[in-house]
């Protein structure tokens, strides 16, 4: 595995595979590596000649009351984990190196950024359509792959590549869990021993929730009060949302029917956590 820091080295490395003929699949990440991360490399493996990873805790992503400085990191043990897991290069570029002037000119993602974290997390969204943008053009990736587990991320991601014009597949990948369900995120470990205990419980709250409409249930309002409940009564968290949305177009729905998402945000003492299932009801 090669590891690249600097950005026209970066870029030269993919022009010379691009003129081998070599297809690139590329994962996006933000590091502190989990299976969830590399069940992406995994299908980008498959499906390419070559694999480029980025590491990269983006600055621009972050609200000034979030956890930029205290993200996890650990580049030494991811290092480890991408060479593992097959990663051909890995793209570890400073803030310096992503960010070289101040911007004149910037990336607001405006559909599907009105609910969801997008409503919690303000700006989010504009950053990580910036940094992707920016990242794309270094690597040209064939295809880039991107989590469900951060559902609202690939449906603001899919805009970004229609609207831009970037020659660029994106493949979503299903999330991956812990043996009890919860869904692997590297801000996990930020939860304290009981709370992640109870973290199980969101899914559990997501999958009832699924097994009522499976059983018939179409209210939005009755879910969406049987979700808060059960969380409520199974958890010490603070719901930030629990919100149901037509999907990948998030768009309110008066019933449920179609392919939909059923989402939920939850704040831990030192983590906020988000879940989500989509389901194609008829
Ligand atoms: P990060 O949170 O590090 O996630 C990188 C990728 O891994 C995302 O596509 C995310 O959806 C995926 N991922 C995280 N946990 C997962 C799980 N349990 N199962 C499957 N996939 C999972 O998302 C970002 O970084 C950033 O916003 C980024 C796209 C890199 C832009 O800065």
């Amino acid at each position: 595995m090669n590891l690249i820091t600097n950005r026209a080295e970066m870029n030269q490395l993919s022009k010379q595979l691009k003129q081998n003929s070599k297809s690139i699949g590329f994962v996006p990440t933000m590091g502190f590596l989990h299976e969830g991360h590399l069940s992406l490399v995994a299908k980008a493996k498959q499906e390419n000649d070559v694999v480029v990873m980025s590491i990269f805790v983006n600055p621009l992503q972050f609200g000034p009351n979030e956890d930029f400085e205290t993200y996890p990191r650990d580049i030494e043990r991811d290092e480890k984990l991408a060479k593992n897991a097959g990663v051909d290069y890995l793209f570890v570029p400073t803030v310096k190196e992503m960010y070289p002037t101040e911007m004149g000119s910037k990336l607001t993602a405006i559909k599907r950024t009105n609910v969801l974290c997008g409503k919690s997390r303000e700006g989010h969204f504009d950053g990580v359509v910036t940094v992707l943008s920016k990242l794309f053009h270094i690597i040209c990736p064939d295809k880039a792959y991107f989590g469900m587990k951060d559902a609202q991320q690939v449906a603001v991601v899919d805009g970004l590549i229609n609207d831009y014009f970037f020659p660029i597949e994106l493949v979503p990948v299903e999330t991956i869990r812990e043996i009890d369900g919860l869904a692997k995120s590297s801000r996990n470990v930020y939860l304290d021993a009981s709370e992640r205990k109870e973290a199980p419980q969101l899914f559990q709250s997501l999958t009832l929730a699924k097994n009522k409409i499976l059983q018939g249930e179409r209210s939005i309002e009755n879910l969406t009060l049987f979700i808060k409940r059960y969380i409520e009564e199974n958890t010490s968290g603070e719901i930030d949302y629990v919100e149901m949305y037509s999907y990948p177009s998030l768009e309110p729905i008066e019933r449920i029917k179609g392919k939909i998402i059923i989402a939920l945000a939850v704040k831990y003492s030192k983590a906020r956590l988000i879940d989500n299932i989509v389901m194609d009801v008829k």
